[in-house]
């Protein structure tokens, strides 16, 4: 599995999503043993957020990671409506409690909101101090909004897959120049029509591989990015964890960048 350092910890550079884990009480047993076995397959980075089912995934999470916890490096995000100084470490202890640990790895503001940022910041740094979070990080924040990061900011969570490439223009290379890791989010595009793309079929088909299997080696070409897919379906994650072994050839990002050509210009930062 490649490896991307990130807040001194070397990760490996698939991680699992969990939006929309927790949501549904009959899923709970199927979401837990999926991030389980994500586990095992090495994807031991997990990104989760108390947005996602009001804290019902960070509840998922804490109860998949029982007994486990030095293994894996926990994601989680702060709601910008809760990110006042104050706010920020309330928010990070309800979500501890949820998660059932006494550290999360890596704590990130969800999107810019109408807190001044140095207030969360302060929070993220009282948390650190006191052992809460070991890095913090943002989320969702365009290169004009990262210009106004005091250091210490481990990573930006942006979207990045073939059909939303805007941040190869600026931000990416940005990130890339300071060596701070981009997490790539909904690199599979939600599992939605990207996966039928006639171009990732192509490429997949000469690699006897699947369309979501390239297009997390695509995101994964570039220095610096780590993928967060989240995979219920067991098949789904064994497939996903086996793209650390694909190596996609230039032909491949050719016919790729044909059919979802690069920026050639600044793009709005593209979220979901
Ligand atoms: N910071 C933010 O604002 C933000 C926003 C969105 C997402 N995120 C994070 O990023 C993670 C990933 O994004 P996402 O969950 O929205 O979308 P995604 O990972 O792009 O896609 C998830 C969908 O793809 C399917 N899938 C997974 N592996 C597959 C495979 N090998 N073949 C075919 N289908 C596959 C999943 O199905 P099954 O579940 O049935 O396996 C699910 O329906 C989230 O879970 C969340 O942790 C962050």
């Amino acid at each position: 599995m490649k490896m991307i350092k990130l807040a001194d910890t070397n990760l490996p550079a698939i991680g699992q999503g969990t939006w929309h884990m927790g949501e549904r009480a009959g899923q709970r047993g199927a979401e837990i043993a999926a991030l389980r076995q994500g586990l095992e397959l090495g994807m031991t980075l997990i990104d989760t957020a108390e947005m996602y089912a009001d804290g019902g995934a960070e509840d998922v999470v804490g109860e998949a990671i029982a007994g486990q916890r030095e293994q894996v490096f926990l994601t989680s995000k702060v709601l910008p409506s809760n990110a006042s100084r104050s706010g920020v470490i309330q928010a990070c202890e309800r979500s501890l409690q949820r998660l059932r640990t006494d550290m999360i790895d890596l704590y990130l503001l969800h999107w810019p909101g109408q807190h001044p940022l140095s207030e969360t910041i302060a929070g993220f740094e009282t948390l650190r101090e006191q052992g809460k979070i070991k890095a913090w990080g943002v989320s969702n924040f365009d290169l004009d909004d990262m210009q106004q990061l005091p250091p210490g900011c481990a990573t930006n969570q942006v979207l990045y897959n073939p059909e939303s490439r805007g941040i190869e223009y600026d931000l990416l290379p940005w990130q890339q120049e300071q060596g701070m890791p981009v997490m790539a989010y909904c690199p599979l595009s939600q599992g939605g029509s990207l996966l039928q793309h006639p171009a990732l079929r192509d490429v997949a088909k000469r690699h006897a591989v699947t369309t979501a299997q390239v297009a997390l080696a695509w995101a994964l070409r570039q220095d610096g990015v780590i993928a967060i897919p989240k995979a219920s379906n067991p098949d789904h994650l064994k497939l996903n964890a086996a793209v650390a072994d694909l190596q996609l050839s230039d032909k491949d990002f050719a016919l790729i960048d044909k059919a979802f050509p690069p920026p050639r210009r600044k793009q709005p930062l593209d979220m979901v």
